[in-house]
């Protein structure tokens, strides 16, 4: 017995008011691939520039909205698909929404896309496991390796690569100033008016 209702403000005219569509930027890689770096200086720049952007970040949300959920298939899905609702009603409100999750499993990711619809584009945040361990920003790797982190993303468990990802920036490969510039000019194309 639930009821959606109608908003009486459209889309359009959200449109129109910001000279952006709302839209969702889902970046998908491995842990130390870059995923927060790069979408906390794409909000820098777009926000600069006036558009109405936000990071959504999977260590935030999982202090606040997720912090009941752990690493396990179930759990990581749970995860995803709360960011996918989220991530959905922020790009209704007219937002450029830019998720950082490492969302390793494809269904995760599809429901995720499902949620959106057609303003969902997909990033792939592509580094080696190599590379990414060599960095290991928060030593997660490491403890990872010693057995004191269990279902580790690329340890012990999983990441499913993106099949037809809209954009793949490879951070092992171009600088960030490179893959910044890749990414605002994709944004710019897609959701400029
Ligand atoms: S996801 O797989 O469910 O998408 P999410 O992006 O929310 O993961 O969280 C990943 C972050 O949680 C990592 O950047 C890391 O700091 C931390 N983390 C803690 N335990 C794990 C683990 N077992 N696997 C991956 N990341 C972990």
């Amino acid at each position: 017995n639930v009821h959606a209702v109608g908003h009486a403000v459209t889309r359009e005219a959200r449109t129109l008011r910001n000279g952006h569509a709302g839209g969702v930027l889902w970046l998908t890689g491995l842990s130390g691939a870059g995923k927060s770096t790069l979408a906390l200086a794409l909000e820098r720049e777009l926000f600069a520039k006036g558009w109405h952007v936000y990071v959504l970040d999977g260590d935030n949300v999982r202090s606040g909205l997720n912090r009941d959920l752990g690493f396990g298939p179930d759990d990581r899905a749970e995860n995803i698909r709360r960011i996918g609702e989220v991530a959905a009603l922020f790009a209704d409100a007219g937002f450029l929404v830019v998720t950082s999750f490492i969302s390793p499993y494809r269904t995760d990711r599809q429901r995720a896309r499902e949620a959106a619809g057609e303003r969902f584009r997909e990033i792939y945040v592509k580094a080696s496991l190599e590379a990414c361990e060599a960095r290991d920003p928060k030593g997660l790797y490491r403890k990872a390796r010693s057995g004191a982190i269990t279902d580790f993303t690329g340890i012990q468990a999983p990441y499913e690569e993106p099949e037809h990802p809209d954009v793949i920036v490879e951070t092992d490969r171009q600088s960030e100033a490179e893959c910044i510039e890749v990414l605002m000019n994709f944004v710019r194309q897609q959701f400029a008016v």
